[in-house]
């Protein structure tokens, strides 16, 4: 049981909360191009629902896979979100951006009225914070705005080194957004709900990476004797 086939499985329940006629906001991620697919195939096979997607990756994988997409603009509330996660806590409280889209993740999940995450169960920690924080940031005033977010991350009792995220060419990433990235490795993240205000305090911080209080369930799934059992959470 591999890493990708817990991600189908996580994908072919979530599958099952789509009903006709919804409008669905779509993740970004591998676990959520586990779902794109599975998705696509219902579409294909005469489901009627439309997309919004959460990047410009997810996008072309929508499309690829034949699903209707509109643009947030034209569909601004949502019936359900899908996406993946970096880590949930036992409140649902997520770690997100690995891919570098929580920006629109967050804004897509918070127009839906539900927001269900989809992970391996191995992203499921007793405290935020092993996976680097990501911090979306304005390019302008990178160095003031780093200064600012290091103190506001004092301020709420973490603590750990902050490192502007660079693509393959070794470039500073971009985001869809054309923003920066800050991860901030701080290994545990005790009151998320302290280190998420420190950090909407700052200028230049356009979004960071804690949801909280955003998903409404998850299902999450691991190998149980070479088969993949999937736990469901929030009444999903
Ligand atoms: C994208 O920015 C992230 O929030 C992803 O949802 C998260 O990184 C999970 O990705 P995987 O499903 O690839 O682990």
């Amino acid at each position: 049981m591999s890493g990708p086939d817990l991600r189908r499985a996580a994908a072919a329940v979530a599958l099952t909360l789509v009903e006709p006629g919804m409008r669905l906001g779509i993740g970004t991620g591998s676990t959520a191009n586990a779902f794109v697919e599975l998705l696509g195939e219902r579409v294909r096979g005469g489901l009627d629902i439309v997309g919004v997607p959460t990047s410009e990756a997810t996008r072309i994988a929508a499309t690829r896979a034949g699903i209707l997409l509109a643009t947030l603009e034209e569909m601004p509330q949502l019936d359900l979100t899908i996406d993946g996660a970096d880590e949930i806590d036992g409140q649902m409280r997520l770690i997100k951006g690995g891919g570098a889209a929580l920006l629109r993740e967050k804004i897509v999940a918070c127009a839906s009225t539900r927001m269900v995450v989809i992970a391996d169960a191995a992203k499921s920690v007793a405290m935020l914070g092993a996976f680097p924080l990501p911090v979306e940031v304005n390019a302008f005033g990178l160095s003031s705005t780093r200064i600012a977010v290091a103190a506001a991350i004092a301020a709420a009792g973490c603590a750990g080194a902050l490192t502007l995220r660079t693509g393959p060419d070794g470039a500073p990433l971009t985001t869809d957004g054309g923003h920066y990235i800050l991860d901030a490795h701080l290994g545990r993240i005790p009151d998320p709900e302290a280190l998420s205000s420190a950090l909407w305090a700052v200028p230049g911080v356009v979004e960071h990476g804690l949801f909280l209080g955003i998903a409404t369930g998850a299902i999450l799934a691991e190998a149980r004797d070479g088969e993949a059992v999937v736990t469901r959470l929030g009444g999903v």
